[in-house]
């Protein structure tokens, strides 16, 4: 059966549905869609058309260089877009309408608060659990910027910035542009991969792989947090949800399937995660790149791989590191499982400096030019339409 025909009878037909666990629009009732549609048949309808038709043209220059300016949240859409992609980037960055502005101030607060916690787990943690994601680290491997991670990454950073600053939401932030644009990104990737001679899989990123990706960030980073102790004050909690919702439906997951509340979103993580992790020959090398260049970028010098490996594997745990090859490091990985710990239990006021092990002032170092690296390097670089596989 080819994809379109398997596509239509899960959208006639319906699948295995999320919507017993609560998700945050079910009442949506003008979700193209059908609500309980499987998500693994579902990509992006409204995107996914506009993207092809930018790059059967032969437009993708043209709408790059007019989105190139394209940065504030209030900002009009630029002039010089084709009439098909002005409406839809005017269709696709309207907030929805169940967006709660008090929660985004909070969350923005929120994020600040706890910047070093979420940078980590959503670069570093997010970074490691997608690379054992299949269908993911396959995507991003042959796509464009497979064959440039540095400026891959630096790109992804780019949106991870976005969500985690104060003005995220606000008229002067970015949130609402780089998630626009990231969901035109994924729509040409699902126009341009299947034409890869490395593809032979479904078209990729569905809305179910949507979902896996984002349980990696958000739900991940909030249950680590609270295995970590961090405090976190229950307004506090479902304000980074809301963020997490309204950036979810900005890239263009649909609202049914995104869960209302965390309950939702931890039965969600486990149900759509394990079937979906495991080992690949390009998550192993994706990995690898990406560990050396943290080594490089946070401490020159024979230390900073064992350290950045040792970190990594405490950040993801044992099964996914395996999946990886992240080496154990038989010094940094019982510093890291003693120091992490007790530099959590000191930001958060519960244990006194002289306690702190050495080590942990190392890792603080290395997280802290990690951020920065990334901060400077996405200041370099934009979000854009990518017009071919990697090369
Ligand atoms: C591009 C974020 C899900 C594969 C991007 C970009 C961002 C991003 C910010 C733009 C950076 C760039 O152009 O390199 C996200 C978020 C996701 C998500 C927040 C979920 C919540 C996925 C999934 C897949 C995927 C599920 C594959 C299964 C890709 C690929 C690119 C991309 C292949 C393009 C790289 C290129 O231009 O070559 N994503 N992504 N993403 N993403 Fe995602």
């Amino acid at each position: 059966m080819d994809d379109l025909s398997r596509r239509k009878m899960f959208l006639v037909g319906g699948g295995a549905a999320l919507g017993a666990l609560g998700m945050l629009g079910a009442a949506s009732a003008n979700a193209l869609p059908r609500a309980g549609t499987d998500p693994k048949w579902v990509w992006d309808p409204e995107a996914d058309p506009v993207a092809a038709k930018i790059l059967d043209r032969g437009e993708v220059q043209q709408v790059n260089a007019a989105l190139w300016n394209w940065t504030r949240n209030d900002q009009p859409v630029p002039d010089g877009l084709p009439g098909y992609v002005r409406d839809f980037v005017e269709y696709a960055r309207r907030m929805p309408s169940w967006a709660d502005s008090r929660k985004l101030e909070i969350a923005a607060e929120f994020n600040k608060s706890r910047g070093l916690y979420l940078n980590l787990l959503n670069g570093l943690g997010g970074g490691m659990l997608s690379t054992a994601i299949p269908k993911e680290a396959r995507a991003v491997y042959y796509s464009k910027g497979g064959a440039d991670m540095e400026d891959r990454v630096a790109k992804t950073s780019i949106l991870g910035f976005a969500v985690g600053s104060l003005n995220a939401y606000r008229p002067d932030g970015s949130c609402v542009v780089e998630a626009v644009k990231t969901r035109l990104v994924h729509a040409a990737v699902r126009h341009l991969l299947p034409q890869s001679p490395h593809w032979n899989g479904d078209i990729p990123i569905s809305q179910n792989d949507m979902l896996v990706t984002w349980h990696t960030l958000p739900t991940y980073a909030m249950r680590k947090m609270l295995e970590w102790k961090v405090s976190i004050k229950p307004a506090d909690s479902e304000a980074y949800l809301h963020v997490w919702q309204v950036t979810a439906h900005l890239l263009g997951i649909r609202d049914e399937y995104i869960p209302a509340d965390w309950a939702a979103a931890n039965a969600q993580s486990d149900q759509v995660l394990p079937p979906n992790m495991g080992p690949t020959r390009e998550g192993v090398e994706l990995t690898d790149i990406l560990l050396g260049q943290l080594a490089e970028q946070t401490s020159p010098g024979s230390i900073s791989r064992p350290l950045c490996n040792a970190f990594a594997r405490y950040l993801v745990g044992d099964q996914v590191s395996d999946w990886d090859q992240i080496r154990r490091e038989p010094i940094w990985g019982p510093a890291i499982k003693a120091a992490w710990p007790a530099l959590v239990a000191f930001r958060e006021g519960l244990l006194p400096l002289p306690l702190v092990p050495e080590a942990a002032w190392a890792i603080d170092e290395a997280a802290r030019r990690y951020i920065l690296f990334y901060l400077t390097k996405g200041k370099e670089t934009k979000i854009e339409i990518p017009d071919m596989n990697r090369p």
